[in-house]
């Protein structure tokens, strides 16, 4: 059975350029676990953690997680699992259930970059980050500070691609290399696109 591919890693690793190319390489359906938190919440993840705070983020992340994991969602086809990419927040693995979860289904690919990397792609952008504002630090030292918290937590995915120097296309490339190495080592076939 070929395994879902999972895209996750910190803020602003190029998740989400990265994860809409490799779908299309694949031919597969791309699903963010954020956008569904977003949907279920009916509002934006900065107003979640403002109005509701982040434990009632994580709960709601924890249950889109399960859902997009669970093992009954299944193809009408072929009655396999479905063949997606999901690209997940960077908290989520921080949480055992979810990477076990996650791991249950799929290849977990963890997608990195050097902190100042991190902290010039934040500076550019527009979306709102509530984990980087915790604090009150500045943005590269907090980056720092929060991929220490986690390192343990991303070295529990399959693999890891660090994404400072690359393109998204050649990032996509080394995403789905490592992706057919992992699931064919699990005896799956590889997978190969449309
Ligand atoms: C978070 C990362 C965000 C989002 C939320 C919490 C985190 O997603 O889930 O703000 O804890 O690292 P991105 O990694 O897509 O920015």
């Amino acid at each position: 059975m070929t395994p879902k591919l999972i895209l996750t890693g910190f803020m602003a690793t190029g998740k989400s350029t990265v994860g809409p190319m490799v779908a299309k390489r694949l031919g597969w359906r791309f699903l963010d676990s954020d956008v569904e938190i977003i949907a279920r919440a009916g509002k934006p993840i900065a107003k979640i953690f403002a109005d509701d705070g982040e434990a009632k983020f994580r709960a709601l992340e924890r249950e889109v997680i399960a859902s997009l994991a669970d093992v009954r969602r299944r193809c009408p086809h072929c009655h396999g699992l479905q063949p997606e990419v999901i690209s997940t927040g960077g908290g989520v693995l921080v949480d055992r259930a979810n990477c076990d979860a996650l791991k249950q289904v799929g290849v977990v690919v963890c997608l990195t970059a050097r902190p100042e990397i991190i902290a010039a792609r934040v500076a550019r952008s527009k979306t709102l980050r509530p984990k980087l504002k915790q604090g009150g630090k500045p943005t590269l030292d907090r980056v720092k500070e929060l991929m220490d918290e986690r390192r343990e937590a991303y070295a529990r995915a399959d693999l890891q691609i660090d994404s400072s120097e690359l393109s998204v296309e050649q990032a996509a490339e080394l995403v789905l290399e490592g992706f057919a190495a992992c699931a064919s080592r699990r005896g799956a076939p590889a997978a190969s696109g449309p």
